[in-house]
């Protein structure tokens, strides 16, 4: 593919950005119409979305130029309404380049659906009984979704876990580990756990209440690594081994604070939303996964880590779990989402995934190296005069804003 650098794509005009994107991934002349609007999503289809529809609501897409993932240069489509954080993402995109960008490694789509049991006479005897059935359960799961099977997904696991003390005694959770394949999978997993429900009522002789995916997806992680070598870091009076220290030491506080760790995870989640969003997925189901996962030890922790490897490069890792889909929900609807896709490239939830977890830690580490050095605000006000040059009506090509190319 093409190089992914884009230098001085900043300071193209919007046209000349979208002819730069054309030659890069071949969008048509409709796919640029849909990119500015003219014929992006339109009411009659978002009525076929939520209920009630009286119109619509637009956020800026921007391209993240610069990354590098498991070898392929990628261009990413983010959607978001705060300034800096395309350019933060481009940014950190062309300082990983200097170890060969990202790394992403990422689990098979497995999502876990839960079937929560009651009024079990024996819960420790009745768990038993639902493992002794697997087969058979997985089995009848499995007859629901053909199309799922042949894509290669299905039912892999039957779980059962007794809750012995809840505030209304004791119950009996069925956990269903299901390969959604390319879906985000909430309706598969909702469909299956509904399915299985009665089965499950009458092996233990309980009472089956909710039937419901856990948005806590921890089958389902993507990981992301990048080294960077210190001397890629230096800038003005900064040298790269202070920068690195300095990204390091601001790790080392969030992983010793919350309140630390909370703004940390805000600045990975700046990436994964906005990619997330530009995809058309469910990005408040990959929030509640993620903060879930951070904080999963018994309290609340960066997502990622940042250490010096002692060979003079900065390390960091990204772990989360990605509950994310390229078919199905909004992918089919949306206009603009099947356009992202394209031009991300990707066929598959997986490199999809691979693709968000990066730009996760991107993201984390343009913040960190701002906050390390120079403080966040000065790339931030410059960015932020632009809004308000917009909203006093001067004209924004008198505000500078910073470099990204
Ligand atoms: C702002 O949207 C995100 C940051 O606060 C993240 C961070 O502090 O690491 C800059």
């Amino acid at each position: 593919m093409v190089s992914s650098r884009l230098p001085g794509f900043y300071n193209l005009s919007i046209q000349e950005r979208l002819n730069f994107i054309t030659e890069h991934v071949r969008l048509t002349q409709e796919e640029c119409d849909i990119l500015k609007g003219a014929l992006g999503l339109d009411v009659q289809r978002a009525e076929q979305m939520i209920e009630n529809t009286v119109g619509l609501y637009a956020l800026p897409l921007g391209i993240a130029a610069n990354f590098i993932v498991n070898g392929r240069e990628v261009l990413v489509p983010m959607v978001i309404e705060e300034p800096s954080v395309v350019a933060g993402a481009s940014f950190a995109a062309k300082l990983a380049r200097a170890g060969g960008g990202f790394t992403a490694v990422t689990d098979d789509p497995m999502m876990i659906g839960q079937i929560q049991l009651v009024e079990v006479a024996d819960p420790w005897a009745a768990r038993i009984e639902v493992l002794a059935h697997k087969a058979e359960l997985l089995a009848t799961v499995n007859e629901i979704d053909p199309v799922l099977i042949k894509a290669g997904g299905g039912a892999r696991d039957i779980q059962a876990r007794v809750l012995a003390q809840t505030a209304t005694g004791p119950m009996l959770i069925i956990h269903l580990l299901y390969d959604v394949r390319d879906a985000m999978g909430a309706n598969a997993v909702n469909t299956a756990c509904e399915y299985l429900a009665p089965k499950l009522e009458a092996i233990t002789g309980g009472k089956a209440f909710l039937r419901i995916l856990s948005n806590l997806a921890d089958q389902r992680l993507a990981r992301a690594r990048v080294s960077i070598p210190e001397t890629a870091l230096g800038f003005d009076t900064y040298s790269g081994v202070d920068v690195a220290k300095g990204i390091e030491q601001a790790w080392a506080f969030a992983a010793a604070d919350s309140y630390r760790a909370t703004t940390h995870n805000k600045g990975i989640m700046n990436g994964v939303d906005a990619v997330t969003l530009a995809t058309g997925n469910d990005w408040r189901a990959v929030e509640a996964g993620a903060h879930a996962y951070a904080a999963r030890e018994g309290h609340y922790a960066p997502l990622s880590t940042w250490r010096r490897d002692g060979l003079g490069n900065l390390v960091g890792t990204l772990e989360m779990p990605l509950a994310l889909g390229t078919v199905g929900g909004n992918t089919r609807v949306h206009p603009t989402v099947r356009v992202a896709l394209k031009i991300l490239g990707v066929t598959t939830a997986r490199e999809l995934a691979g693709i968000v977890v990066s730009v996760g830690l991107a993201q984390n580490l343009a913040a960190l190296r701002a906050l390390a050095t120079e403080g966040i605000q000065r790339g931030h006000m410059s960015l932020h005069a632009r809004q308000v040059a917009i909203a006093k009506e001067l004209p924004v090509n008198a505000v500078r804003s910073p470099a990204v190319g």
